[in-house]
Parts: structure tokens; C-alpha cells; sequence
């Protein structure tokens, strides 16, 4: 359960009584105040201990989902005409949340509008976090989940971030697997093919004043999309930003909040002026690479003495999203290529270094890496007016690093290497 200070309890309770106003709010506060009634030495502003001890919520309970199942479903598209992120399911899933009662039974439903007041919390302070994972159809029918306690943690660590509540990652991962397996159908028999799901949660209280949601809506909605490269591997040419930022020590770079991503798109845009397919993120008058977009960045280099390879990757000092693909690229290329003879290393480096490296012929390889497209193959980045070679030959579009990683990943998601990774929804 969350841990909620005293202090926040009650500046929440004062500010959620007295200005939310959704029926689950309602609801929720009147069966509160029967229990205060019963409590005579509990006020409603005290800051007195005791008055927080009728605190009890509810942890997010699975086995009380309810399902209502729509009654029009939607045609299905030809799954080469599916765009990333623009066609969703039948249905989807929610839970509300409040500071009195905690999380409400969770109800999958036929994908529909939210109706919020405009003064609420979401639309003004940013009070939302969300996670992008998916579910992928085995060659037996069979949907498969690939790493989602990975997700359910980092949203957890979003939520605690931005004083939204926190939930019980085996409730949620039980839940996204009924709403996947409703909505099966929609998911591609093929390789390539998947359900994109983004789990969301926002702060719902209506209110202007600037404080903790008292109350909250955690959804989860699905997508199916196709190949991120319908026609094979391309590989991207970047633009290093030189101007911006997308995150800073101490700031919440590492937390997928909603409001970490609108800030990036005039840069991206920009670079896309320039003809470049992506920005890549620097930090510091070091200009330490960061990260790619929205993916994590790996090179390949080979070491000036040793000749040895090395994949680089940049560490999870807080300015960087801890991501799933990240973590399990690092975990099977220490398993397989450091027999091999390979470094794999989490450290900080340059643009000079790379650059350097470039020049001495000795930057192999370059790659972004995300949930959408497991790796994206760079080909040059542009920086201080010049080009610097990532290593493919010019009639390449991926090296033999991340192509290899790509299989790899692949044949855990789509269950053709049996892995723990890989968990199938019963
Ligand atoms: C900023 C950023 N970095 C990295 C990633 C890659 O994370 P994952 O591998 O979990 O998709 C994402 C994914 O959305 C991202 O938004």
C-alpha cells in the first residue's frame, strides 16, 4: 500500500472534501463519514494522529472485476493497414481510486469517452504517468505478456513520484491479462504483430488548488499495431540537440510521466526540418549521450588497444528511463556476447568519444532501443555541423548487433524460446 504521510492524508482529506464532486468521490466519502460518525474523537481537519486511524483502503482486488461486454464490436482492419497507436479494442479497463476508501472494484467496459469536469486536476498540474508494453500472440493462439512486472514497477515508481497511489503489480498485471484476452481477436497471428497496451493513471479531483489527487483513475486501453519496419530495418539519421534538455539529476527523467514527452516534440520536429528521423538527447557541457527520442541508446565500440567490443549503454543515474528493453538487452548480451569476448558496460560517455571513435573507425555500431521497436539501427549523427558515422556500411540498415538482439527478443516474446520472461495469460 502507499505509504501516505499523516500530514498528507490530511491536507488531502481537507481538499478533497471540499472540492471533488464525482460520483465516486460521493459515494466513497459517504460511506467515510458513517465510519467517522463512529468514531467520535475523529475531526474532519484534525491533524491529530487519531484521526487517521479509521484510515483503511482498499488494496486493488482482481477477483472483483466486473465485465461488461459491448454489444457492437468493431470490425477487425487488415493488419497491414495498421497505424501505431490509432485503432484500439472493444474494450477497456478501469479502476477509480480515493483517498478515503482506496482502490474500487475494477471494471472492464466497452471502450468509451471520459467525462471530467474541466477544473480537473489532470488537465492542469500534469497528474499523470503511464506505461507502453505489450501482448503478443504465440503460434498456438496463446497471448503472452513480455516482462510486465517490469512495467508494473515503473509505474508504480511514476505514480509514488507525481503523489498518485500506488497498486499491487500482480492485481494489475491479472487485469490487463483479462482485458487482452477479451480482446484477443484484435491481436495478429504473425511475427511483428502485437497489442500495444497503455496502462494510464491520472489524478481525477476537481479542484484548482495544487496538492495530492484525492482521487484517481487508473485505465488501461489497447492497440494493435503492426511492424515498427513493414519493409525490413531502416536505419535513422539523428540531429544531438545542442539547445534542450529532456532531463536533469534530480528532475523526473526517469519516471514516464505524460509530462516529460511534450516538451520533446519541437525538437524532434526541428531535427525532422533538417531531414534528421530522430533527436538524440545530450547532457551537460560534457554532452554525455542520453538517450534517443523515445529509446534508450546503445553503441558498440571497439577498444583502441584491445580491439575488444564493447556495448555502451548510458547509467540509470535519474536522467535516463529505466527501460524494459534496456534491462533485457543488457541482461542477454552479458549473458551471450560477453562469452563471446564482449564488454558490456553501463557507463557515461561523449559525443567526443564517439566521435573519436568514429573517426578511428572504431564505432562498430549504434542503436536505439524501446518497446515499440526492440532496436532502431542508427546510421549517422549529425553534431557540431558534422556527420558522425555510426559504423553501417551504406548499403546496411542494421549491423549484426542489433539484429541479433532483435531475434533474440523476439523469439522470447512471441513464445518461440520458452523464458520466464514471457508469461502467458490463462
Ligand atoms: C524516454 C524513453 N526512453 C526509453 C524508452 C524505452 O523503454 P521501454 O524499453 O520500456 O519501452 C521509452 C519508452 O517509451 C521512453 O519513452
Amino acid at each position: 500500500m502507499r505509504p501516505v504521510s499523516l500530514f498528507a492524508r490530511n491536507a488531502l482529506r481537507a481538499t478533497s472534501a471540499s472540492s471533488s464532486s464525482s460520483s465516486a468521490w460521493l459515494a466513497a466519502s459517504s460511506s467515510s463519514s458513517a465510519r467517522r460518525a463512529a468514531l467520535p474523537s475523529t475531526r474532519w481537519f484534525s491533524i491529530k494522529a487519531e484521526a487517521a486511524s479509521d484510515f483503511t483502503q482498499k488494496a486493488l482486488d482482481a477477483s472483483r472485476l466486473s465485465v461488461t461486454e459491448t454489444q457492437s464490436p468493431k470490425p477487425l482492419s487488415e493488419p497491414e493497414t495498421l497505424v501505431f497507436g490509432k485503432e484500439f479494442t472493444d474494450h477497456m479497463l478501469s479502476v477509480e481510486w480515493t483517498i478515503e476508501d482506496g482502490w474500487l472494484d475494477p471494471k472492464i467496459t466497452p471502450y468509451q469517452n471520459l467525462s471530467l469536469d474541466p477544473a480537473t486536476c489532470v488537465f492542469h498540474y500534469a497528474f499523470e504517468c503511464f506505461e507502453g508494453m505489450k501482448a503478443y500472440k504465440d503460434k498456438d493462439g496463446r497471448v503472452r505478456l513480455f516482462r510486465p512486472d517490469k512495467n508494473m514497477a515503473r509505474l508504480n515508481g511514476s505514480a509514488a513520484r507525481i503523489a498518485l497511489p500506488t497498486f499491487e503489480p500482480t492485481s494489475l498485471i491479472e487485469l490487463i491479462g483479462k482485458l487482452t484476452k477479451l480482446d484477443a481477436r484484435f491481436i495478429p497471428q504473425k511475427r511483428d504483430y502485437s497489442l500495444y497496451l497503455r496502462p494510464t493513471l491520472i489524478g481525477t479531483q476537481k479542484t484548482l488548488g495544487v496538492g495530492a489527487p484525492g482521487s484517481a483513475l487508473l485505465y488501461v486501453i489497447a492497440s494493435p499495431v503492426g511492424p515498427y519496419y513493414p519493409t525490413g530495418f531502416k536505419a535513422v539519421s539523428l540531429e544531438a540537440t545542442d539547445y534542450a534538455v529532456r532531463a536533469w539529476p534530480g528532475g523526473v527523467g526517469d519516471k514516464k510521466l505524460g509530462a516529460n514527452y511534450a516538451p520533446c516534440i519541437v525538437p524532434q520536429t526541428q531535427a525532422a526540418s533538417r531531414g534528421y528521423q530522430q533527436n538524440l538527447w545530450l547532457f551537460g557541457d560534457e554532452e554525455y549521450v542520453t538517450e534517443v527520442g523515445t529509446m534508450n541508446m546503445f553503441v558498440v565500440i571497439r577498444d583502441k588497444q584491445s580491439g575488444v567490443k564493447e556495448l555502451v549503454t548510458a547509467p540509470l543515474d535519474g536522467t535516463i528511463l529505466e527501460g524494459v528493453t534496456r534491462d533485457s538487452i543488457l541482461t542477454l548480451a552479458r549473458e551471450r556476447l560477453v562469452p563471446e569476448g564482449w564488454k558490456v558496460t553501463e557507463r557515461k560517455y561523449t559525443m567526443k568519444e564517439l566521435d573519436e571513435a568514429s573517426r578511428e573507425g572504431r564505432l562498430v555500431e549504434a542503436f536505439g532501443a524501446g518497446t515499440a521497436a526492440i532496436v532502431s539501427p542508427v546510421r549517422t549523427i549529425a553534431w557540431k555541423g558534422r556527420h558522425v558515422d555510426c559504423g553501417l556500411k551504406e548499403t546496411e540498415e542494421s549491423g549484426e548487433t542489433a539484429a541479433r538482439i532483435r531475434d533474440w527478443i523476439e523469439a522470447i516474446q512471441y513464445g518461440e524460446e520458452e523464458h520466464e520472461w514471457s508469461v502467458v495469460v490463462d
